[in-house]
Order: structure tokens, then C-alpha cells, then sequence
């Protein structure tokens, strides 16, 4: 199997020329100008277009078991929607219910994603403490190539980590080399304010950002920030989705500390008026936390990117429909919370963000690949054109258009948070390891090809850290 993209110009993190990419056996073997390859291989055209590494989603839900149903996209559909998007990898997350062990949960979901069309990963969530969990935690690091955790500081009564499982997990990851991650909310606080407001009468889903204000995010993302900096380890946030939380990172990002910012698609060009909208189904299809937030924060967030505070864009896609959201009809706090666009996230991020001239080409790739591969330790296999790196590959054309809408995605769901909204800049070609899946408006992709990715433990930011640890170690005073 082999193929050659002749005539692009190759966008990389780092630097743009031209090339062509010469890919076999599922990996980039050659760049360069006019290569000579076999007269066997595959030939796509990329003139006026961009060849730049496939997507990484950091952040997906595919066919999870939540808030009583279980999200419509499963790994084959979901993958499947990615690719068509340009998307070639998601990192997906294994949640155990409180008291079930790791490994079990962590063997279920890899047992679920063996019908990925698209290669895939898992951060593990961490929902309860003992020490079985410690223990499970270093297999799943040492044996089974996790090397990102999870910490739901929302959800309370359900998979909701307190301040002990946040401090003896962090710890725990320290010594693991594995990179803390959270959802930053304070559960408690979203408990309370939803039960006064469903008491005042407040039940429909304008109630939902009501009772997830942003100092309620700023909160739990300023306490995560500093329980990482006692406790010695870098930490990512996941959907930053206000002023408040992002101030948290920058300050602390000011003082030297590792800490990195993850932001949705969504969040970036959604705002808050959706829940006040008449129609239960449009205000309840976009339920989703932390909710979508006003202007304000979509612009603060914009620039944590371009500062370099924000460093990876998501979707969290988590697909519900209309008769799953109904469950919450008379209860907003009852609605399945989660939206979809892995199948949108890199024409919403061009078209709102290189088209705009807030983003550089370069940047575009950083934010939508390279940055996640290096955080969670898959650079330069995953998020780089470079020779020796997987050929997952999107070929951009910067003059196509689609306008966005439910009837004609790939995800398997019946809403579209984007819907009517018409994008410049869309992939023509994706190449998922080697193989073209996705080219000029045609999925061909095949349930099952997507490999699970390993990913080592210790980044090298793990490294720097380890040294200072050694270097500052405190001893004890001797007397005599
Ligand atoms: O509303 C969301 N985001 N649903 C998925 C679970 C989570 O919190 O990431
Ligand atoms: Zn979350
Ligand atoms: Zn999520
Ligand atoms: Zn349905």
C-alpha cells in the first residue's frame, strides 16, 4: 500500500514548503520535491492545497454510559465522522464507576473501541482512592501505554474526585510520569445552585448555565493548578471555557509552573444564548459542561491561544439526541450533558481562526495536532509531517466551502451545534495511516482499522521536573 501527495505545500508546527510525501506501509517514508516513487502508488493531486498532519481530538466521548443513556456515537461512527472532518486520532476516556477497579473498566472500553476506523487512545479517569487504584494506576502506565489521568471535579454524587483522591492522585502521577488532566468545576457548588434553582421554579435548560457560572470553573481550575504545584506535577485542564479558568493558567504559567490549556471548538464560536432560546430541543441540544459561555470569554479564549496559554482544541464530543436529552424536560439537571463535532472541529478552528488572521497556518497545526502529540507524548509519531512519523495526513483545500448541518454529517446524531454554518477551508483527503479514507466528499473507511496507540510515560517535561524534585529534596536537620 502506497501512496504519493505530489504539489502541496506542507504545513507543519514548525515551517512551511514545498513537497511532495511519499507514504508506504502506513508510514512517511520520503518528502521532497518531485519524488520518483513506484508506478503502483496511489497519486493524489494536492495543487493550491495544504498538506498538513490529521487531526488529534484530545477529547472525545465515544459511546459512553452517562447521565443514565449512553452516547449515540460509538467508536466506529465516531472515528469514522473524524476522518471525514481530517481528523486521524482521538483520545478517548475510560470512566469506571466509584469502586470499580482500573483495569477492568480500562479492558471493557479498549474491548468497545476495537471497531475504531481511525487510531485512538485513552487518558483513564480516576473516580474513587485506595490502593488498588495506585496500584492499577502504575499497570496501566508500565504495561498497557496510558500515561494521561483524569479528575471530574464536577459531577457530584457520580464520578466527582475530592480534594484527597485529587492530592493522592496527582502524587501518584508524579511518580508515574503520567500527566494529570481535569474538568474543571466545582461539584459542590453546581449541586447547591442547581437545587435552588430548580426550587425557584427554574427547570428548563436556561437553568444549566445558571448553575455553572464561570467563577464556578475559575474556581476548581485555580485549586487543581495549585494542588499540582504542591505536589510537584504539570497539570492539563480540559475545556477551559471562561476568563476565569484561563486567568488561573496564565498566572500560574507566568510563574513558571507547567500547566496546560485545552479549548473546544465550541466554546470558541458558541455563546450563551442558546439556553435561552424558546424551543426545549435547540436550548437542550446544547447542554453541554461547562456550558457555552458569552462573548466575552470566547474572545479571552481566542487570545489564550494566540498567547500560547490555551495549547490543544477539542470537541469533549459526546453525542446526544432529542429523545435522550427529553429525559431532562422538566429537570434541567436531568438533561444527558455533551455535544458532538469531531467531524467539524478543524474547519470551524481554519475558518474562525486562519481566516480570520487570528491564527498562523503553523499555529492552526500546532493547536489542532502537534501540541496534544507532544503533551501526551506521541510527537513526532503522531502530529508531524516527517519522514518516520504515521501517514495520517489531511490534504486542506483553503477555497472549498461546506456549510455545516445534521442532514449531511457523518456523526451519528441528530443535531449540529455548527448547524447552517459555512466553513472555508475543508479537508479533501484524509489519510489514516497510509490509507485513503476520506476523499472529495467519500468515506472509505473500514471498521476495526484503527490501531490503539501507546503512549510512554515521562514526557520530557517530566524529566525537567524530576531534576528539580532531586535537586530541591529536603533534608533533615541533624542534631546531635
Ligand atoms: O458535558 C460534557 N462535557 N459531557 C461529557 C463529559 C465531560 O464532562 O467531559
Ligand atoms: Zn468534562
Ligand atoms: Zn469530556
Ligand atoms: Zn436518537
Amino acid at each position: 500500500m502506497s501512496t504519493i501527495i505530489r504539489n502541496g505545500t506542507v504545513v507543519n508546527a514548525d515551517q512551511t514548503f514545498r513537497a511532495d510525501i511519499y507514504c508506504e506501509n502506513g508510514k512517511i517514508v520520503a518528502i521532497g520535491p518531485d519524488l520518483d516513487v513506484p508506478s503502483s502508488a496511489e497519486i493524489i493531486d494536492a495543487s493550491g492545497q495544504y498538506v498538513m498532519p490529521g487531526g488529534i481530538d484530545p477529547h472525545t466521548h465515544m459511546q459512553l454510559p452517562f447521565m443514565g443513556t449512553v452516547a449515540t456515537d460509538d467508536f466506529f461512527t465516531g472515528t469514522a465522522a473524524g476522518l471525514a472532518g481530517g481528523n486521524t486520532t482521538i483520545i478517548d476516556f475510560v470512566i469506571p464507576a466509584p469502586q470499580e477497579s482500573l483495569l477492568d473498566a480500562y479492558k471493557k472500553w479498549r474491548e468497545w473501541a476495537e471497531k475504531s476506523a481511525a487510531d485512538y487512545s485513552f487518558h483513564v479517569a480516576i473516580t474513587w482512592w485506595d490502593d488498588s487504584v495506585a496500584a492499577d494506576m502504575e499497570t496501566l502506565v508500565k504495561e498497557y501505554g496510558v500515561n494521561s489521568f483524569k479528575h471530574f471535579m464536577a459531577y457530584k454524587n457520580a464520578i466527582m474526585a475530592d480534594d484527597e483522591t485529587l492530592v493522592k492522585s496527582f502524587r501518584r502521577c508524579m511518580e508515574l510520569g503520567a500527566m494529570p488532566t481535569v474538568h474543571a468545576e466545582n461539584g459542590e457548588l453546581v449541586f447547591q445552585l442547581q437545587q435552588e434553582l430548580l426550587s425557584k421554579g427554574i427547570t428548563g435548560p436556561e437553568g444549566h448555565p445558571l448553575s455553572r457560572p464561570p467563577i464556578v470553573e475559575g474556581e476548581a481550575a485555580n485549586r487543581a493548578i495549585q494542588i499540582a504545584q504542591v505536589m510537584d506535577v504539570p497539570i492539563y485542564i480540559v475545556h477551559v471555557s471562561c476568563k476565569e479558568s484561563l486567568e488561573a493558567i496564565t498566572r500560574a504559567r507566568n510563574e513558571g509552573q507547567r500547566v496546560y490549556g485545552e479549548c473546544l471548538a465550541g466554546h470558541l464560536v458558541i455563546d450563551d444564548s442558546v439556553y435561552r432560546n424558546e424551543s426545549f430541543e435547540f436550548a437542550a441540544a446544547h447542554v453541554m459542561s461547562p456550558p457555552f459561555r458569552s462573548s466575552e470569554h470566547q474572545s479571552a479564549l481566542w487570545k489564550g491561544i494566540q498567547g500560547g496559554n490555551l495549547h490543544t482544541t477539542a470537541t469533549d464530543h459526546c453525542a446526544f439526541c432529542a429523545d435522550q436529552k427529553a429525559a431532562g424536560k422538566d429537570d434541567f439537571s436531568k438533561i444527558p450533558n455533551g455535544t458532538a463535532g469531531v467531524e467539524d472541529r478543524m474547519a470551524v478552528l481554519w475558518d474562525e481562526g486562519v481566516n480570520s488572521g487570528k491564527l498562523t497556518m503553523n499555529e492552526f497545526v500546532s493547536v489542532t495536532s502537534t501540541n496534544a502529540a507532544k503533551i501526551f507524548n506521541i510527537y513526532p509519531q503522531k502530529g508531524s509531517i516527517s519522514v518516520g512519523a504515521d501517514a495520517d495526513i489531511v490534504v486542506w483545500d483553503p477555497e472549498g466551502t461546506r456549510t455545516i448541518s445534521a442532514k449531511t454529517h457523518h456523526q451519528n446524531v441528530d443535531f449540529n451545534i455548527f448547524e447552517g454554518k459555512t466553513v472555508k477551508g475543508i479537508p479533501t483527503h484524509t489519510i489514516s495511516r497510509g490509507k485513503t479514507v476520506w476523499a472529495n466528499g467519500q468515506l472509505n473507511v473500514e471498521q476495526g482499522a484503527g490501531r490503539y496507540i501507546n503512549r510512554p510515560a515521562f514526557n520530557p517535561v517530566f524529566e525537567a521536573l524530576s531534576k528539580q524534585a532531586e535537586l530541591n529534596t529536603p533534608v533533615a536537620v541533624k542534631r546531635t
